[in-house]
């Protein structure tokens, strides 16, 4: 490897973490999940023969696949209730953003069509293309069945946490609809030959506010000492 390549994936790393800090400001359930998303594509990448190094890249790019739903409004991106159409139409703008944030940086076109592409579907009915089967870039193909394995694994207001092999059977329904076969296939390997494989999550809960203190407030004169 190359000493050029070398910096070039530290400058990158550098900025798609920065943004990833930006996601956790933001919305603290889509940083866990991409975080977990990330942690099962490396995984998923060293099983199918990635190198390391390309494994990692693609972690990052995981990282950061749903960066552009901070650009989405409150009442949509936390709304419990299914999306109306004009919301979900918005909504689903989230990869057009986040790829357009990374050419703005200059970063590799990898990352760029990793998260531009996460969510086309292997049927040609995704978005926000509707790109099929081999003409969704790999790496989005692998993106996007790991980034569903971590949705159906996670609890959340409106639904319960599938188990590991309730979740695997949707995947495998899913295979040659929504995702690559062979995608799914080496994902499902994976899953069978690791028995802790789904990763914890963590349940948030908003800080309960601190009563005010009662009573009068110091006179200011009190601070003042020798007068
Ligand atoms: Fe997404």
């Amino acid at each position: 490897m190359g000493k050029i390549h070398i910096e070039k994936d530290r400058e990158t790393r550098r900025v798609l973490h920065a943004f990833a800090k930006s996601i956790q400001e933001r919305d603290i359930i889509t940083y866990e999940h991409s975080r977990r998303v990330a942690t099962y594509v490396q995984r998923l990448a060293r099983h199918m023969g990635w190198s390391r190094r390309d494994a990692r890249n693609l972690a990052s790019a995981a990282l950061v696949h749903d960066l552009g739903k901070t650009w989405i409004a409150n009442d949509i991106l936390n709304k419990s209730a299914a999306l109306s159409e004009e919301e979900r139409r918005k909504m689903e703008r989230h990869p057009i953003i986040g790829a357009r944030i990374l050419i703005g940086c200059d970063v590799d076109p990898f990352y760029v069509e990793t998260v531009l592409y996460h969510h086309e579907a292997w049927n040609g009915r995704g978005y926000p293309v509707g790109l099929r089967q081999e003409e969704i870039p790999l790496s989005a193909r692998m993106l996007s069945v790991a980034d569903v394995y971590d949705v159906l694994t996670s609890q959340r207001p409106y639904k319960a946490a599938l188990t590991k092999d309730a979740a695997r059977d949707r995947l495998l329904q899913s295979s040659g609809v929504s995702f690559d076969p062979m995608v799914v296939q080496a994902f499902v390997q994976l899953l069978e030959t690791h028995p802790n494989f789904t990763l914890p999550q963590h349940i948030y809960a908003i800080p309960p506010v601190m009563p005010r203190k009662t009573g009068p407030l110091p006179s200011p004169r009190s601070f003042i000492t020798g007068s």
